[in-house]
């Protein structure tokens, strides 16, 4: 499966699909790896990885859906089959990425759908739940808010704050995410329009 993961930030998530098709769990191409920022450390990571790179200065553009067009035109033009949106902190727009749904996910840390958007340890911790996870979900217009394909759920422990929940939470997005791609390359997982996903074959 040829994919394309898009960043914005450190790229631990990027680095765990690496790791697992370096050690042949996870039977992906990457054909690229893009950014809107110049600095993030994803992109590091994939050139240490000899992944071709682009990025996207959102400034360069007058309006986001400007952007957003670019960004997939180039995406059509890798060759990518699924597009990854790992830690990818930009809304996008709903008519640019329309071709996409199906075969592009994101991953949340949130038990979605719960805390959509921004600062979800936060809001787990100030809520006083009992659990806390990460989601994968197929990118819709809604943000945050497509069909959700699976999800890493952990306790919230008394004395938890932010920095360790999220810490604690990473360690099962990064086996959450590369279990989510096996099974889109083995053509095991499915969408049917608007929202219902499938697991080899069956609802
Ligand atoms: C992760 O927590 C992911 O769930 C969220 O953004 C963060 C990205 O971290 N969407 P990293 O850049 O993969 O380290």
């Amino acid at each position: 499966l040829r994919i394309a993961v898009l960043a914005s930030g450190r790229g631990s998530n990027l680095q765990a699909l690496i790791a697992a098709r370096d050690a042949g769990l996870l039977p992906v191409d990457f054909v690229a790896v893009g950014s809107d920022k110049a600095d993030a450390g994803a992109l590091q990571l994939a050139k240490d990885a000899g992944i071709p790179t682009f990025t996207l200065n959102p400034k360069a553009f007058a309006n986001r859906r400007e952007f957003d067009f670019e960004l997939f035109r180039q995406l059509d033009a890798t060759g990518a089959q699924v597009l990854v949106l790992a830690g990818f902190m930009r809304i996008i727009d709903g008519e640019a990425l329309a071709p996409w749904v199906g075969r592009m996910i994101n991953i949340h840390p949130s038990l979605l759908p719960k805390y959509r958007g921004l600062h979800t340890h936060r809001r787990a911790l100030e809520a006083g739940d009992a659990e806390h996870g990460a989601s994968v979900h197929y990118v819709t217009a809604e943000l945050d808010g497509g069909p959700v394909i699976a999800q890493a759920r952990i306790a919230i422990q008394s004395g938890d704050d932010e920095a360790q929940l999220a810490q604690r939470l990473l360690s099962h997005e990064h086996l959450l995410l590369p279990a989510v791609l096996k099974l889109m390359a083995e053509q095991r997982l499915g969408l049917i329009a608007p929202d219902h996903v499938t697991f080899d074959g069956k609802p």
